[in-house]
């Protein structure tokens, strides 16, 4: 289903809607086989309609999808083509006219026949406690006294119907004989906005009600965005160089407020219903539950997390229910709503002013509140990963006080262009840490400074590297940075390195907090009475250690290469290294283009190690590990030829018979040739494949070699460098 592919939440994360039940008796009812397929164009296109909507209704009403997604193409399509063949059949409910119609220049004025009301807010247990109380009394029962222990267990207590307050926007649904003819935004309460072209493409809302809808019904509800949803939509935005959205509510507002509903139609917005405004050929329900079962039996969506209960204590219980699974849900909620479920009492209770007396919202933490960056700085990660983050005025959010959130990396704080001053929104989720998802443009200071990445590690004053195709900076004092000790001592202790048994994550732990290792070469100053001096360490476990790092002084140059933990050099890279150098010295002086040379070093690898070795921090361990008297045998360097094509560059370019672009780069690459990206005078070959483009083409302005898949391989082979 193309149209449909936006992903509808499935029902591992998203609650099966109430109908659920009612729909699949229905389901099962439903003539669906080939039997009784009319042939007949109209009647063709009617139970065309028909299959598609029950399908659709299925998929976002349900969650609960019951052909595949070929099946439905080929229902859609065919109806399609019958109403492109007879525009006479086409009707304004045809599922084909989800796609959008034409734009607008304003939305009309709608007046709302009953006013769209707001909620009261409670924000803690004593605001409900006071409106179950009030309720109560509203209604003539017996209420405990104020501050009695058994308020909660009053016999004749209240019964509420709980649900949720979803986060995204308020909507009035107007249906006349089963049809959508208006929907409208809730405004001021009095007037909104006629949306009714936008909403038409929501698939969750039903264009036609299922059969027995009354004359006239006015379903209200919310308009929102499934997380996932929204994270694919911002993918999307992203990578089409558009606007993102800094949260699904915004997404929602984004998306019915344009004037095309083309593009309403792509975004993927979704419905809750929860309450009726006008209703004309059929008597109220008598309750809020049974309106909620009643608009499940009409086909359109009631969310299932919902609950009857009685008293003050059955509507805490729901709150702190719902809010120990906030986290989990698919969507956004700011709160949950109670309302006195019988529509009777209900009405007895009535309003005042602008918000009914007889519901309540009771509101969770706000997740996402904005603040004053005031200054950002790097911190340092276990494995030497650099993040930027912002020090943030403090700001209550998501139930603490926040003064930190991450900015992730550079390239992060580009895109949403924070600088240091800035007012932002900073969003706290459960336990994600906090993160600042969007600057508040219009409130940046006229000092507003830009973020520029430090050039030295703020802990140990070691460079700070960023390697070609990575996001994240990162310290190269891995020997001697602080913020990296425990990782790489346990690293460097590991049994496929120094194998220095019995040096685990306590002992590291300890050592490193007492300030007793610094750096590996401080391990081989260590005696029995330090170590017996450690928290669990027996006099004999302290012996076996310090024999175990005295054992380790005799090593190989692979294991010790390996051990320094240097990044993208893991156990084969280091075997590979040891074997082409045979000496460490000849390894610490090799430069890039002569660690290209080695087998299977790349591009990537080879700036790692030569970073590493460039930072003095790191050569000044090396020789105090060998002055502590590690060693191992040192051979002359393997005898290779040069890498065949060092020094060249080639282009990649259009899709290649046989090999893939990543096979063709490897091999290029290992032969010692750097692959670049894009062509200009420097390029030594272009390799063109199929359906080459702007590339080949500048290769030919500029007079550079054009090779074909097989004359690359000719190169190679040339070369001595095929099948290296
Ligand atoms: S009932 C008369 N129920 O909260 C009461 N509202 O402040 C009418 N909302 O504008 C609203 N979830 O956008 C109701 N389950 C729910 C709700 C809900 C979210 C929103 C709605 C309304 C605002 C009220």
């Amino acid at each position: 289903m193309p149209a449909k592919k936006h992903g509808a939440p499935t029902s591992a994360d998203a609650p099966r809607p109430a109908a659920a039940d009612a729909a699949d008796a229905a389901n099962a009812a439903r003539p669906d086989n080939s039997a009784d397929k009319p042939d007949a164009p109209a009647a063709r296109a009617d139970w065309l309609r028909e299959q598609i909507e029950h399908h659709n209704y299925q998929y976002y009403v349900l969650d609960a999808p019951t052909i595949p997604d070929a099946e439905y193409d080929a229902l859609f399509r065919e109806l399609q083509e019958l109403e492109a063949a007879h525009p006479e059949l086409l009707t304004p409910e045809s599922p084909t006219q989800r796609v959008g119609g034409q734009p607008l220049t304003a939305f009309a004025t709608v007046r709302h026949r009953l006013p769209m009301l707001s909620l009261n807010n409670a924000f803690d247990d004593e605001d409900v406690i006071g409106f179950d109380r009030r309720c109560a009394q509203g209604l003539g029962r017996t209420v405990a006294a104020e501050g009695a222990a058994d308020l909660f267990s009053a016999a004749d207590a209240v019964e509420y119907a709980c649900e949720l307050k979803f986060d995204g926007l308020a909507m009035s649904l107007r249906y006349e004989n089963g049809r959508l003819v208006q929907a409208a935004t809730r405004g001021d309460g009095e007037t909104g906005e006629d949306v009714t072209a936008n909403v038409r493409t929501i698939k969750a809302i039903p264009l036609k009600l299922k059969a027995g809808a009354p004359a006239v019904i006015e379903v209200r509800g919310e308009v929102f965005m499934y997380r996932r949803d929204f994270d694919r939509l911002n993918a999307r935005q992203a990578e089409a160089g558009e606007k993102t959205f800094v949260n699904p509510r915004n997404a929602a507002a984004g998306s019915l407020r344009q004037l095309d509903p083309r593009i309403t139609a792509r975004r993927p917005l979704s419905f809750f219903a929860y309450g009726l405004g006008e209703l004309d050929g059929e008597p109220r329900p008598a309750t809020h539950d049974a309106l909620l079962e009643r608009f499940a039996a009409l086909g359109l969506p009631v969310c299932a997390e919902r609950a009857v209960v009685k008293g003050a204590q059955g509507l805490l219980d729901f709150y702190r229910g719902v809010g120990r699974k906030r986290d989990s849900l698919p969507y956004d909620i700011d709160g949950v709503v109670y309302k006195v479920n019988a529509v009777e009492e209900q009405e007895r209770l009535g309003f005042v002013s602008r918000a009914p007396r007889f519901a309540l919202a009771h509101k969770f933490p706000a997740q996402e509140m904005t603040t004053v960056v005031e200054d950002i700085e790097v911190q340092v990660g276990r494995t030497g990963a650099i993040t930027p983050v912002a020090r943030l005025a403090p700001v209550f959010v998501g139930g603490v006080t926040v003064t930190n959130a991450t900015l992730h990396n550079e390239d992060e704080i580009r895109r949403k262009d924070v600088h240091i001053g800035d007012t932002v929104i900073v969003r706290r989720a459960g336990d994600v840490i906090p993160e600042v998802v969007a600057v508040v443009p219009e409130r940046r200071p006229a000092d507003a400074r830009p973020f520029t990445m430090p050039t030295a590690c703020p802990v140990c004053g070691s460079h700070i590297e960023r390697l070609e195709d990575e996001a994240i900076a990162r310290c190269t004092g891995g020997l001697i940075c602080a913020a990296q000790r425990k990782q790489a001592l346990l690293h460097f202790a590991q049994r496929r390195a120094m194998d220095i048994e019995g040096l685990g994550e306590k002992v590291v732990d300890q050592l490193v907090e007492q300030g007793i290792v610094r750096t590996p070469a401080d391990l081989y100053k260590l005696g029995v009475a330090k170590l017996a001096a450690l928290d669990r360490m027996a006099d004999k476990s302290a012996g076996n250690l310090v024999a175990a790092i005295d054992a380790s002084r005799a090593t190989t140059l692979n294991r010790f290469i390996f051990a320094l933990g240097i990044r993208h050099v893991g156990e084969a890279t280091a075997k590979d290294l040891a074997r082409h150098f045979g000496k460490l010295d000849g390894l610490m002086e090799a430069d890039e283009a002569a660690l290209l040379e080695v087998n299977d070093v790349g591009p990537v690898v080879a700036q790692s190690i030569a970073h590493f070795f460039a930072e003095a921090h790191n050569v000044e361990v090396i020789e105090q590990l060998r002055a502590a008297g590690v060693h191992w045998p040192e051979s002359e360097p393997a005898a290779r030829a040069p890498a065949p094509l060092a020094g060249k560059t080639f282009v990649l370019t259009g899709t290649l018979p046989t090999l893939s672009r990543e096979a063709a780069k490897e091999m290029l690459e290992a032969a010692g040739a750097k692959v670049a990206g894009s062509v200009s005078k420097k390029t030594d070959y272009v390799v063109a494949g199929e359906e080459a483009g702007s590339k080949l083409a500048k290769a030919q302005e500029l007079g550079v070699p054009v090779l074909d898949e097989a004359g690359m391989m000719a190169l190679l082979e040339e070369h001595g460098a095929a099948g290296r």
